[in-house]
């Protein structure tokens, strides 16, 4: 992994940069030695190194038993339960899974991310024809949609299956102690995982919340360990931004906002990176946009949105700065044909990868929005593999991190996501809410 900010310093001065680096210096002391404001869901920061094999052994097990009695594996959970899996398994997996012919590897359906309806609804008329299995992911256990999903599934599971082939085909990943979702799996039999207690949703990923999914889907969980590794030692090893690139990244991105520069937008060239962006939108806007202080945390796809948010990028408030997400080798092959008549007048093009074409692209987008006033960071990985994907998902979280104790919050809560869900239990009637709830249907009236 590569992190180059030569097209993003002047717009912040060195100086600031410099400033940010001296202090982030020592918030990695303070990060790497647990003083700091969260400490006690630090879990994270030597999770990958303390990754105990036979849980991973457990996973395997599970995910075979998994792949051989079903065709979709339905994964319930949101937020951090279900994004960093997401993530990996569409950076890694055929764009058009569900209609290759001849596929060995079950496709991974969600449930719970969301409280539509149609969505559902359509996920249960797809249930009704196919063998599938279930993990339901929640640390707290009582997240009120994954736990709806959770109740219309399994009372589909059983109906299907009898009760007992059904608790085989659910699996379930917790608390240790605490919650709903703990109390049913042990009642009912479920093979279930433990989330640790210190490790917070956004930074689960690397625990049975990511690897259980990620493994069903067919993709190698040790080489993803290894690569989270691998960064995890580079970056609890320095603080120095020569050889430490969250130190750099977490300097300049700051530098950037220090400048007036509040938005953040991760840009893409693969839509297969579509949800790790996702991810990351999650694991820095939930981590530090607290206290009214914050980047905004954003994401395009391009060739994609430069036909259709490129036009602000380019144009528009400056208010944004960029960090290109960029993979080097792409394996799939295309090339563009050359054809005798050349009506389209292509032949220019001939023999050319679709991938250096793309290339070009984000070079060219990359030099016209410098040009128009929108710093650039660039992250780049040789190709997109486990290994690589281990060594982002540890870069950005410890980066977020240091960032969110150079902005001052604490990058482990998340008090405001509360706000939202008093008010839905007040108006859906949940036992206890029923005071406020006269109070807000009075407001909406
Ligand atoms: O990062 C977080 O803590 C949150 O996004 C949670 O992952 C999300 O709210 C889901 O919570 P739970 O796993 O308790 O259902």
């Amino acid at each position: 992994m590569k992190i180059d900010i030569s097209k993003a310093v002047s717009f912040s001065g060195p100086e600031r940069i410099k400033q940010n680096e001296k202090e982030l210096g020592s918030l990695h002391s303070i990060l790497v030695n647990g003083t700091g404001k969260g400490n006690d869901f630090l879990g994270w920061v030597k999770l990958p190194a303390g990754a105990d094999p036979a849980i991973l052994e457990r996973i395997k097990a599970d995910a075979e038993k998994i792949r051989a009695q079903s065709q979709l594996f339905v994964v319930i959970g949101i937020g951090g339960s279900y994004l960093g899996a997401r993530a990996v398994i569409d950076c890694l997996g055929h764009p058009f899974l569900p209609l290759l012919t001849g596929r060995k590897d079950p496709v991974i359906l969600y449930a719970g991310e969301n409280l539509s309806e149609d969505y559902h609804a359509g996920l249960m008329e797809i249930l009704d024809h196919y063998d599938y299995s279930i993990a339901v992911i929640s640390k707290s256990g009582t997240t009120t949609e994954p736990a709806v999903a959770f109740r219309i599934i399994k009372a589909h599971l059983e109906k299907k299956y009898g009760k007992k082939e059904a608790s085989g085909r659910i699996f379930a990943v917790t608390d240790a102690q605490r919650g709903a979702l703990k109390t049913v799996s042990e009642e009912e039999g479920y093979s279930t995982y433990v989330i640790p207690d210190d490790v917070g949703g956004r930074f689960s990923v690397l625990t049975p919340v990511g690897l259980l999914p990620i493994a069903v889907a067919g993709f190698d969980i040790e080489k993803l360990i290894v690569g989270a590794v691998r960064m995890m030692k580079q970056c609890l090893a320095s603080a120095d931004p020569e050889k430490n690139p969250a130190i750099r990244y977490a300097a300049i991105r700051n530098a950037l906002y220090q400048s007036g520069k509040t938005v953040e937008i991760l840009v893409n060239y693969l839509p297969n990176l579509y949800y790790f962006t996702e991810w990351w939108k999650q694991l820095y806007g939930e981590s530090e946009g607290k206290e009214n202080k914050g980047i905004f945390p954003a994401g395009v796809g391009f060739t994609t949105d430069l036909h259709s948010m490129g036009q602000y990028i380019q144009e528009g408030t400056r208010l944004m700065f960029e960090t290109i997400l960029s993979v080097e080798n792409i394996k799939k092959e295309l090339r563009v044909p050359f054809l005798e008549e050349d009506a389209d007048g292509l032949n220019f093009l001939a023999g050319k990868r679709l991938s250096e074409l793309n290339s070009m692209a984000e070079m060219g987008t990359m030099l016209a929005h410098v040009d128009g006033g929108v710093p650039n960071i660039r992250i780049s990985v040789k190709e997109l593999n486990e290994e690589t994907l281990g060594e982002l998902i540890y870069f950005f979280e410890f980066a977020c991190a240091l960032s969110g104790y150079l902005l001052g919050v604490n990058p482990f809560d998340q008090p405001g996501v509360e706000a939202y869900k008093k008010n839905m239990f007040a108006l859906i009637g949940k036992p206890g809410f029923e005071e406020e709830g006269k109070k807000l249907r009075e407001r909406l009236l």
